[in-house]
């Protein structure tokens, strides 16, 4: 078969940027443990309230973890418990939340902290908070006729 110098190649080439992208991948997995950020963790989303760490929502300082702090958010139409909290400057942070109904959106503006919550799961986020002020917690998944209500806030401060 006769196959012309530039579609060899192109061929050569495509083969080689699929390899490439299998071992960043493979790598990625398998060595650094990189896995999808929710679907780890379920949770019985009627039991939200009675289950640890969600019948305390808010900050709690933790030891012995590679974060200083825990910061926990139940979702719920249409609100964030807790509605507004305060974190220090410079904490490093865990963000878990989850949702008591349907989904909703945990987009935290200025950082890039955007999570789904999904009835039944865990999301979390580890994160610091390097810049003091304040930072809006919005829903940015439909839920409903309050839907663009649901916000919370976190006040970093020194
Ligand atoms: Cu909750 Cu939109």
């Amino acid at each position: 078969m006769h196959m012309h110098k530039f579609e060899k190649v192109w061929l050569i080439f495509g083969v080689a940027a699929l390899l490439v992208f299998l071992t960043v991948l493979g790598v990625s997995a398998f060595y650094l443990g990189n896995q999808p950020p929710s679907c780890l963790a379920t949770i019985d989303p009627e039991k939200v309230d009675t289950t640890a760490p969600f019948n305390e929502p808010g900050l709690k300082k933790v030891e012995g973890k590679d974060w200083d702090y825990e910061l926990v958010f139940v979702a719920q139409a249409f609100a964030y418990t807790p509605g507004e909290v305060e974190v220090p400057l410079g904490a490093k942070v865990k963000v878990i939340a989850t949702t008591k109904d349907v989904i909703h959106g945990f987009e935290v503006a200025g950082t890039n902290i955007n999570m789904m919550v999904e009835p039944g799961y865990i999301s979390e986020h580890v994160t610091v908070f390097d810049k003091p002020g304040e930072y809006l917690i919005l829903c940015n998944e439909y839920c409903g006729t309050g839907h663009h209500m649901m916000t919370s806030k976190i006040k970093v401060v020194e």
